[in-house]
């Protein structure tokens, strides 16, 4: 039997129509949630992330500002760009899409953002939040991830979780959510990396599987047990000649193989990537409520 693939735009339209809702009323009571949007330079993917963010935040009725900056953009002008939309009161959220132009000091820039705005949850300040279990800005794709496991009813407390992949934007957050004593977390969780060795036998561990490394078909089915649960965060683009555009999106796992065994699988492109999207305006709308409650209360 293959597994059930589940749908990450249905599950990302039931949380727009959810945050639509709470946009609408904020709205009507005086506060528009406002998301400023910042891309320095022309890379493809980050320009069709961009791209899509603005179409999201149109559809629930979030203003967008949308900045584009040349690759050539100076550090001083970006943080001067980043100091007038923390000061700017129709921005509830700053976006700075990742990666930046290599010469530019991406710590300095994220720190430089107000963590009660950084509605992605990288500031220093968020990201130690989440590590302490204080209330702050979970990061999109972890919190995408862990609204997907709840939809579709896969417990995380108690289940043994294999994470193949420590990055800044993906795996080192989402490790800290999953293991912390709080939502989305109380999971006995194993973190793989490059240095793992033997990491079929890792593998076997997981109930659930998620994969966020970059390599394109990295996991296959023939290294999982029959029955995991599958999640998979990778983005890659392939050459492949027979499309128009000249490439697919593949993730990070051997979806064919991968389904043959497993209970259940995100696909890619229509898994976590739009239920990313859609905690990122979630965050939005719970910045502008803050914000909101805040003004009230002055
Ligand atoms: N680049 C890839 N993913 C992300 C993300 O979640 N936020 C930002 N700002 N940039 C990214």
């Amino acid at each position: 039997m293959g597994a059930k693939i589940i749908d990450g735009k249905a599950i990302a339209a039931g949380i727009r129509g959810e945050i639509a809702r709470t946009v609408s009323k904020l709205t009507l009571e005086g506060t528009r949630p406002g998301l400023g949007v910042v891309l320095v330079g022309q890379n493809p993917a980050s320009i069709s992330y961009v791209n899509s963010k603005e179409n999201d935040c149109d559809e629930v009725g979030i203003y967008s500002h949308d900045i584009r900056l040349p690759a050539n953009t100076s550090e001083s002008e970006l943080l001067h760009i980043i100091d007038n939309l923390n000061h700017n009161p129709r921005i509830h959220g700053i976006l700075v899409q990742l990666p930046l132009p290599k010469d530019m000091n991406e710590a300095r820039i994220i720190a430089a953002i107000l963590p009660e705005k950084d509605v992605d949850g990288f500031h220093p300040a968020n990201l130690g939040r989440l590590l302490l279990n204080l209330d702050c800005f979970i990061p999109c794709t972890p919190y995408g991830i862990v609204k997907i496991l709840e939809i579709e009813n896969i417990p995380i407390e108690g289940a043994e979780i294999v994470l193949v992949g420590r990055s800044r934007i993906v795996g080192a957050p989402l490790a800290n959510l999953l293991f912390r004593k709080g939502y989305g977390g109380n999971a006995t969780l194993t973190v793989c990396h490059s240095y793992t060795r033997n990491i079929e036998k890792v593998l076997s561990r997981g109930d659930i599987i998620i994969v966020a490394t970059g390599n394109p078909g990295l996991i296959k089915g023939n290294m999982i047990r029959n029955g995991t649960v599958v999640i998979d965060v990778g983005i890659n683009r392939v050459e492949d000649s027979s499309r128009r555009k000249g490439y697919k999106l593949v993730g990070d796992v051997d979806f064919d193989s991968v389904k043959q065994v497993a209970k259940a699988i995100t696909p890619v492109p229509g898994g976590v990537g739009p239920v990313t999207r859609a905690m990122l305006l979630w965050n939005t709308a719970v910045a502008a409520q803050r914000f909101h409650t805040d003004r009230k209360e002055v």
